[in-house]
């Protein structure tokens, strides 16, 4: 269709299938049909073509919607989908189709699809974000008490509980909702009436277009408008941050899940087995979230490396951005899911977590505190004291709960030159993980009371993105609907 003009009408059957972007446009083509909807509706309005051809158009492409693409020659020769829907047009019209890409350019319509798709796909991302801190949140209530070491290094450092680490994952996915929340309002505007990259000298209204789409406003700049791809960088940086932290947790469960840690039993759907060890219980699906975050990294790698170097304005180049956005949100929105009934399906082994809190004095921290406040000393001294006994306490096989004050005192001699003289109850407490726990209620700390206060809160975060999630799809759907009756009203349906 757009042969015959400046080029010859020839094309060769291997670059028209290099060239053209039809097997990703099938992302795209609803949006592009109220596109074209909201744009021929606003050139009647702006009496910049008449109502009857308007309405003749209008009818065809309201007809196309209600069918759907797959009534559609998908050929490549026609390059893409806004060509392959002027073609059809024309097939059911004749030649009045032609007025629908009165002042505007495909340049200007695929950034406008595209947004519109990024604005679905952030929501549709948020729900299942709120879907695995959900889950987190509500197993994190079941948990409160469940005593486990916390790690640096992956070595044991203090005690902590698990419904305090699911808080300290819940709060990293909190994040990245925000994230793709803020992206939302930048991507939330119309790059339609920019034309190629110059606007148009029709009297269009481009308010009307971008009220018509749903859209927060317009994206002014025309050059702007159709040359700028940011919001899939933006996308993917931010995809990128959670693949991160999806990746995290993934390889934490299949940490905890070995004979080594024995802390946690993924449910069997979770698991494949070997095909030659008949004893093999595997996190396959698991490892696979692990390996497919990787790949939303390296899409988001090869987005930037795209737009880099491109000159203003409108490149071929931009078409190769649209698809990894597309797979980006596709992979994230799949391991989302998964990663939520793994979770929510998850064997705890409290027994395990907690034989493991002593085994390798995990709550010398403690001790240490106790001695500071006890004997007033600097918190240095307690340090090398108990540094020393956990030292000699190792050697000869003691375990924390038999430390005492008769050991403490011969180290403490050797060390400060004095006597501890501290009550062995109070000894015993100080090395007991669960007092250990208690006595953490500082602001974040994992003391039941302290988490069940965050608990709380982070619910009602919750509860505050799922509302604006809900004004949000409320504003694309009566957008729609408006834009429907629009075009009723002008075919006189
Ligand atoms: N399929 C093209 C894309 O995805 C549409 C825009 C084509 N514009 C152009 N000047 N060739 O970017």
């Amino acid at each position: 269709m757009l042969r015959g003009g400046r080029l010859g009408e020839e094309i060769d059957d291997q670059v028209a299938k290099f060239t053209s972007s039809l097997v990703f446009d099938k992302e795209i083509f609803e949006y592009d049909l109220l596109n074209d909807m909201a744009h021929v509706v606003m050139l009647s309005e702006q009496n910049i073509i008449d109502q009857k051809d308007a309405s003749e158009i209008l009818r065809e492409l309201k007809n196309l919607l209600e069918a759907g693409i797959d009534n559609l020659n998908l050929d490549p020769k026609k390059d893409d989908i806004h060509i392959v829907i002027e073609d059809h047009l024309s097939s059911k019209i004749g030649e009045v189709s032609g007025k629908m890409h009165t002042a505007r350019s495909r340049n200007d319509q695929v950034a406008c699809d595209l947004r519109m798709l990024a604005r679905d796909q952030i929501n549709l991302t948020i729900i299942n974000l709120l879907g695995l801190a959900e889950t987190l949140l509500s197993k994190s209530n079941e948990n409160i008490e469940t005593i486990m070491p916390g790690y640096t290094h992956l070595q044991h450092a203090q005690p902590t509980t698990l419904a305090h680490h699911y808080l300290a994952y819940s709060d990293a996915l909190l994040r990245c909702t925000d994230r793709l929340e803020e992206a939302y309002h930048r991507i939330n505007h119309s790059p339609l009436g920019a034309g190629a990259l110059s606007t148009t000298t029709f009297n269009i209204d481009r308010d009307r277009t971008a009220e018509l789409l749903g859209f927060d406003g317009v994206l002014e700049n025309s050059e702007d408008a159709v040359g700028s791809r940011d919001f899939i960088v933006e996308i993917l940086s931010d995809l990128s941050i959670l693949a991160v932290e999806i990746s995290r947790i993934a390889e934490e469960l299949i940490l905890w899940s070995t004979f080594e840690f024995g802390m946690i039993e993924l449910d069997d759907r979770f698991a494949s087995t070997s095909s030659i060890m008949p004893q093999k219980k595997n996190p396959d699906m698991i490892e696979l979230i692990r390996a497919k975050m990787a790949k939303i990294i390296g899409l988001s790698g090869t987005a930037v490396g795209i737009l880099k170097s491109l000159p203003y304005t409108y490149n071929r180049d931009l078409q190769e951005l649209s698809p990894l956005m597309v797979e980006s949100f596709d992979i994230v929105n799949d391991s989302l899911l998964v990663m939520a009934s793994a979770i929510e399906s998850l064997k705890i082994n409290k027994d395990r977590m907690r034989e493991l809190c002593d085994a390798n004095f995990s709550q010398a921290t403690d001790l240490a505190d106790l001695i500071v406040k006890e004997n007033n000393l600097p918190f240095r001294t307690a340090y090398k004291i108990v540094g020393k006994t956990v030292s000699e306490a190792l050697e000869s096989g003691i375990k924390p709960d038999k430390i005492d004050s008769k050991m403490l005192d011969r180290v403490a001699k050797d060390i400060s030159g004095k006597d501890l003289a501290l009550d062995d109850e109070k000894i015993k407490t100080a090395l007991d993980p669960q007092e250990s726990i208690k006595t953490r209620s500082i602001q974040g700390g994992p003391a039941p009371v302290e988490v069940t206060r965050m608990l709380d809160n982070r619910k009602n975060k919750v509860k505050t993105i799922k509302s604006k999630l809900d004004e949000r799809a409320e504003k694309i759907k009566t957008s729609k609907d408006s834009l429907i009756k629009s075009v009723l009203q002008i075919i006189g349906e």
